[in-house]
């Protein structure tokens, strides 16, 4: 009954798909437990010709391709109906059957109104803004912990949910116009519109914790697929320049139902440098400033194609923070991590990483407790020689130079945890792995 959670390690965008890949066919659910259409995943869909087609999903969990995988969206997934339709249609246009998805009765509903409030508080905070994607992910969720949330079971009571929209729009049209200066949405509106997908929604929706839990009793491979990050988890990460959502290995179980020690296995995705899009801090960021003279941030934006698939964002680009691994292995209590886009740093004399911070003087090999350290944390750094080899053919560990051994096994060391998989290029096969796993 193995339940293995994959977690991304640093700050979103790891390539989470690696590990997802890896497990393939293995896997009998995939889960979504957490956020909404903020994330992204890029997948390859091949044709009956034999050619291949991209198509982007936000709200889908990955599985949805596999044939024979559950796709399972848990309760603790905001749920863009509008998104989720689209999805759905595209899928189906291209002859993929996406009938198994399974939609928690108990997943919260993003409403219109939500979207705006996102977009409009964004712009009023001005140079206090958080870089949100827009998608109405932090308001929905403040509305599920101030309890006036809309779920997805409420879809089918219309007078349930037209009493909650109309509590809901009490306040959140005084917001609009009396703080924005926005219009107001009407009840019969809301209500309409969240009415249009009810009868279309309904035979996916059942409940996920219940079936999950069967699923394990049954000896079934359950695998729990984080969206965004553990420093953008709203407990655990740079709060308060995070997400709404708990996306570390905790919001795994309270984002499916899944109680915490049924989770077997916490697999940790962390890229071989640093990327991070919206604004907050991260120490090692090379932005083209006097700190980086060589242009290395641009250098691992364009190797690495780092530019956001939901909001297409370039992303800002660091070298490795080996502080903030450590952290994300311990929060999460990192079974085994996937070192993704290893190949990016080919070409480089020096490969730097960081091993700690030194904020005003003192030395901090853990994080630092207050925010305002964390942002005057500057990066103390270990320097690696580099490699020139093209190392996307490798596939065992004996394969890669000698020099990326060495920047894998220091990354190790001081990570937290061990190093189970290398992603050395970005097709599928592309990866050297050390520890199966599974
Ligand atoms: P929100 O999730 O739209 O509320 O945005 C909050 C913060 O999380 C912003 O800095 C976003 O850029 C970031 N964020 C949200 N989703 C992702 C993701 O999938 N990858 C990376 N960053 C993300």
């Amino acid at each position: 009954m193995p339940a293995i959670a994959i977690i991304g390690a640093q700050w979103g965008d790891e390539g989470k798909g690696k590990a997802t890949d890896l497990l393939g066919s293995s896997v009998d659910y995939v889960v979504k437990f957490n956020g909404g259409n903020n994330a992204g995943h890029t997948v390859v869909i091949p044709q009956p010709d034999g050619s291949t087609e991209k198509f982007a999903l936000h709200l889908l969990p990955s599985g949805i391709l596999t044939p024979g995988c559950t796709p399972v969206i848990g309760n603790g997934v905001v749920v863009d109906l509008g998104v989720l339709f689209e999805e759905i249609e595209g899928l189906e246009a291209r002859g993929i059957d996406t009938s198994d998805l399974k939609l928690s009765a108990n997943a919260h509903v993003i409403a219109s109104y939500n979207r705006e409030l996102d977009k409009v508080t964004e712009r009023f905070l001005g140079a206090r803004r958080i870089g949100t994607t827009g998608r109405g992910i932090g308001p929905t969720y403040a509305d599920k912990m101030n309890r006036i949330g809309i779920r997805v079971q409420d879809l089918f009571d219309e007078s349930i949910l037209r009493g909650k929209v109309e509590g809901a729009l009490e306040l959140k049209n005084q917001i609009l116009t009396k703080v924005y200066n926005r219009r107001g949405f009407t009840v019969d509106a809301i209500v309409e519109e969240l009415l249009s997908y009810a009868e279309r929604v309904r035979p996916y929706v059942c409940d996920t914790a219940l079936l999950l839990h069967e699923a394990l009793l049954a000896e079934k491979t359950v695998l729990l697929e984080a969206g965004q990050a553990t420093l953008l988890d709203v407990d655990h990460g740079t709060y308060p320049f995070v997400t709404s959502s708990s996306a570390t290995a905790g919001g795994a179980s309270t984002g499916s139902g899944i109680a915490p020690a049924r989770l077997t296995q916490i697999v940790g995705i962390v890229k071989a440098y640093t990327t991070r899009v919206g604004e907050g801090p991260f120490p090692t960021e090379l932005d083209g400033g006097p700190e980086d003279p060589a242009g290395h941030g641009e250098f691992l934006r364009k190797q690495g194609h780092e530019y956001g698939t939901t909001t297409g964002r370039p992303r800002r680009c660091g070298w490795y923070d080996s502080v903030v691994a450590r952290y994300a292995a311990r929060v999460n209590g990192v079974t085994d991590f996937v070192l993704t886009k290893l190949d990016v740093l080919t070409g480089l004399e020096q490969v730097p990483i960081c091993v700690a911070y030194d904020v005003d003087g003192v030395r901090h090999d853990e994080m630092p407790v207050s925010q305002s350290d964390f942002h005057h944390a500057t990066p103390v750094y270990e320097y690696l020689p580099g490699w020139w080899e093209d190392i996307s053919g490798a596939r065992t560990f004996e394969e890669l130079p000698a020099a990326a051994r060495a920047y894998v096994e220091r990354c190790e060391e001081l990570s937290g945890s061990r190093i189970s998989v290398i992603g050395v290029g970005p097709g599928r096969h592309e990866t050297v792995v050390r520890h199966p796993l599974i």
